[in-house]
């Protein structure tokens, strides 16, 4: 089993999101034996901003490539064909401005490409990275899950859940340590209610959890 491991916050050892990350990848490699892992850090190695040089494989140009639009190419085709070889991919998800860091966008437009991870059809588009697993780590400073207009104002877990959707992939897990910005106690609390939910959805979910309890 490929496991792809992702991390896109800018924060470094600070970081909450890249310690969920990694205390995912690390519950999922002791239940699953045998995983093998490939590290991609976005800010470390971050895709440039899409532009017109890296639009070929959305416009279908192979002939007369220029050299920058060879260059971006490569780029996009080296984060497409590891996207699309994992089995699971683990994301560090923190929340800026509302939304994901730029670096993950950057990421999520160089893998949007038709006949790769999706396709139009006479029914509407479709999905080509099917059967995957998708654990989001997700570290947000206030709170945005406990309201309606609290939900209303984010658009990182709603976006990832919409663009992975886009991309076929029907298995969205979220583990949130959300109020991290909001004192000590908060802080402490989020990361509690992320570790048990690392727990159950590093184990297929709450669903597959209790089947498995009941199994046992
Ligand atoms: C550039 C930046 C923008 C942020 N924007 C918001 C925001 O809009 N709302 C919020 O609640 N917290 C915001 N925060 C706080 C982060 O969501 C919080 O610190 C979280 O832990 C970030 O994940 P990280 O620790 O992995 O970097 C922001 C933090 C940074 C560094």
């Amino acid at each position: 089993m490929q496991l792809l491991h992702i991390d896109s916050a800018i924060t470094g050892a600070q970081s909450v999101s890249r310690q969920l990350s990694a205390q995912i990848v690390e519950a999922w490699k002791a239940s699953h034996p045998g995983t093998q892992v490939q590290y991609l850090d976005l800010v470390q190695d971050a895709p440039a901003h899409f532009t017109m040089d890296a639009m070929a494989p959305r416009t279908g140009q192979t002939e007369g490539l220029s050299e920058a639009q060879q260059r971006e190419n490569a780029v996009s085709e080296r984060l497409v064909a590891q996207f699309l070889a994992a089995d699971v991919v683990v994301i560090g998800a923190p929340f800026y401005n509302f939304t994901i860091p730029t670096q993950l966008k950057a990421w999520i437009d160089r893998i949007a490409q038709p006949g790769r991870t999706f396709r139009y059809t006479a029914n509407g588009p479709e999905g080509l990275a099917k059967g995957k697993t998708v654990i989001v780590a997700s570290s947000r400073g206030g709170m945005y899950s406990t309201s309606d207009a609290g939900r209303a104002m984010e658009h990182q877990e709603s976006y990832l859940q919409t663009v992975l959707g886009f991309f076929g992939v029907t298995d969205v897990r979220f583990v949130r340590a959300e109020g991290v910005g909001m004192g000590p106690e908060a802080k402490a609390k989020a990361l509690e209610a992320a570790a048990q939910a690392i727990a159950t959805e590093v184990h297929g979910g709450a669903a597959n959890q209790a089947q498995v309890t009941q199994a046992a």
